[in-house]
């Protein structure tokens, strides 16, 4: 059943915290959920809210075409006015998504790539077609950006998930009833901070016999630990460094062979309980530095009261199994649509079980 009367409009500043306890109520497969808008606030974004009410002078539709042809904007530069119509009670939260573009075609890459970030409706007003209007609102303004392909799937630093979790049943159906194709599979990993051993002072007494100092980043490190990582670690992975050090709920945890930064961990870039990323320099690997520099930070989390630690889009599992005791705790699956595929491409459900 399509719900009559619903309008998609462009997402402002005063719509954040309705859609930040929109997220905290219906994503319930995550740990603080109602932060994952300002996550993704983070960085260049397209964001749309579903409600129900009047449409109203100036229209929503005149505000989906200065988006669409802006492709992405900071909900802090949107329109207020919309949100005034909300505290007057006249329209009603229903739902709300986030996506957003590749700044540009990537080095290499024949198509552009948009990506669907995170929608969400309140279980209210489910299967009434609002998930699916949210998801034609942005893949509109992805293709009017230039977007060629769109993608769920992980992206930069300031992201929700790796995928869609496959515990959220209707999001997968959504998905895959929208012409999405599977793609590949991604997994989190969780360590219990109250029974693994997390004690490294053996492990830097070694380290440091080696010529390997291993500390927490400080200040002094803000742009020599950058410049060193930056001919060795990919972009993403410095600017989660980077915000690491300058966010003072986040950590960093370093190694150094003189005055070479070889290897680091951080936590807390996005939320408090997940840890990454950490990297070892390709020729220390094996050494136990990347474990000395987990094990820091988990440190540092257990003492800060948190029980358990996230490895959110983990790998190598094998090693944090083996170090950590770490656990598959959620499970991702990617997904990408071809907007140039000519009519509806075929679809693999279809056919299962088929020669
Ligand atoms: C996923 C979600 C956003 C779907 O929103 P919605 O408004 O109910 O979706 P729609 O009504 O637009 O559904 C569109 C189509 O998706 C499929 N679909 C949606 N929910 C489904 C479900 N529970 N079971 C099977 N198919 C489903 C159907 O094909 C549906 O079309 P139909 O109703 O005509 O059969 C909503 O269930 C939700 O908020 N879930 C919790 C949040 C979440 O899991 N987000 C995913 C992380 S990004």
């Amino acid at each position: 059943m399509r719900r009559e009367g619903v309008q998609v409009r462009e997402m402002s500043a005063g719509d954040l915290a309705d859609v930040s306890g929109l997220c905290e109520r219906e994503l319930t497969l995550d740990r603080g959920a109602g932060a994952l808008p300002a996550i993704l606030t983070r960085r260049p974004h397209v964001g749309l809210v579903a409600e129900d009410g009047p449409s109203r002078a100036g229209g929503a539709q005149g505000q989906h075409r200065a988006g669409g042809a802006q492709g992405q904007h900071r909900a802090g530069d949107a329109q207020g006015q919309h949100r005034a119509g909300g505290a007057q009670g006249q329209n009603r939260l229903l739902g709300a998504c986030f996506g957003a573009a590749e700044p540009a075609t990537p080095a290499g890459a024949e198509r552009r790539t948009g990506f669907v970030d995170l929608v969400v409706v309140d279980r209210a007003a489910r299967r009434q077609g609002i998930g699916a209007q949210l998801v034609a609102g942005l893949r509109e303004r992805l293709a009017a950006s230039g977007c060629q392909v769109i993608a769920v799937r992980g992206h930069g630093v300031h992201y929700a998930w790796p995928g869609i979790d496959v515990g959220y049943t209707a999001a997968i159906c959504m998905a895959e009833d929208l012409g999405f194709q599977r793609a590949g599979c991604e997994v989190d990993m969780r360590v219990d901070l109250l029974s693994v051993p997390l004690d490294t002072r053996a492990a830097e007494e070694r380290l440091g016999r080696a010529g390997i100092e291993v500390r927490r980043a400080g200040t002094g490190d803000d742009g020599p630990l950058q410049a060193s990582l930056a001919t060795t670690w990919v972009p993403d992975w410095i600017a989660a460094i980077t915000a690491a050090l300058r966010d003072d709920h986040a950590g960093l945890h370093i190694a150094l062979r003189g005055q070479r930064y070889v290897g680091f961990c951080a936590y807390g870039v996005n939320r408090l309980h997940e840890v990454g990323p950490l990297g070892t320099d390709p020729g220390l690997r094996g050494l136990g530095i990347g474990a000395t520099l987990i094990k820091r930070c988990l440190a540092d989390q257990r003492d800060r009261g948190l029980l358990a630690a996230d490895l959110g889009w983990a790998g190598p599992l094998s090693f944090f199994s083996h170090t950590l005791n770490a656990v598959i705790s959620r499970t991702y699956w990617t997904y990408e649509k071809d907007l140039t595929a000519p009519g509806r491409p075929a679809r693999w459900q279809d056919r299962i079980g088929l020669i």
